[in-house]
């Protein structure tokens, strides 16, 4: 067993949308545990330390411009391969490609405002739950 922690976005349009409550119902029933959660207004500066590696991609001014467009609700998730576990929850990054029955599948049609992130790699949890939560260490 790998217990992980890993850092979760709920992104402005599922907050515009209410779909907040939903989402975290997934997450809940695969049996992660909530560690930390909190909703936020995020400004550029957050936005470009969060999204650090894509600062340089043709896409990431919409990016940058969508997740600074309101409030959005940051959590740690903590269980059994809690980053993958997130991400297949999450579906496939495009909407219109992500597998039905997940989040993304089931309520997302787009790149753009597909409602979640979830950290990709265990090394990239560590430095997002660090960022967005820097006293959980
Ligand atoms: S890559 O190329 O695999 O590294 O990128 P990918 O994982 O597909 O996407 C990384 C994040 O960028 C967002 N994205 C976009 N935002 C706005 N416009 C466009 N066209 C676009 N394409 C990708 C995508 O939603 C990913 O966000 P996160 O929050 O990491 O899931």
């Amino acid at each position: 067993m790998t217990i992980e922690r890993t850092l979760v976005l709920i992104k402005p349009d599922a907050v515009k949308r209410g779909l907040v409550g939903e989402i975290l119902a997934r997450y809940e029933r695969k049996a992660l545990r909530i560690v930390a959660m909190e909703q936020r207004e995020v400004d550029a500066s957050m936005a470009d330390k969060h999204y650090h590696e894509h600062l340089d991609r043709d896409f990431y001014p919409a990016l940058r411009s969508f997740v600074t467009s309101g409030p959005l609700v940051a959590l740690v998730l903590e269980g059994d391969d809690a980053v993958s576990a997130v991400r297949l929850l999450n579906g496939a990054t495009d909407g219109r490609r992500a597998e039905p029955g997940s989040i993304r599948g089931d309520w997302a049609l787009s790149n753009r405002e597909n409602l979640v992130h979830g950290s990709d790699s265990p090394e990239a949890a560590a430095r997002e739950v660090g960022l967005w939560f820097p006293g959980l260490g």
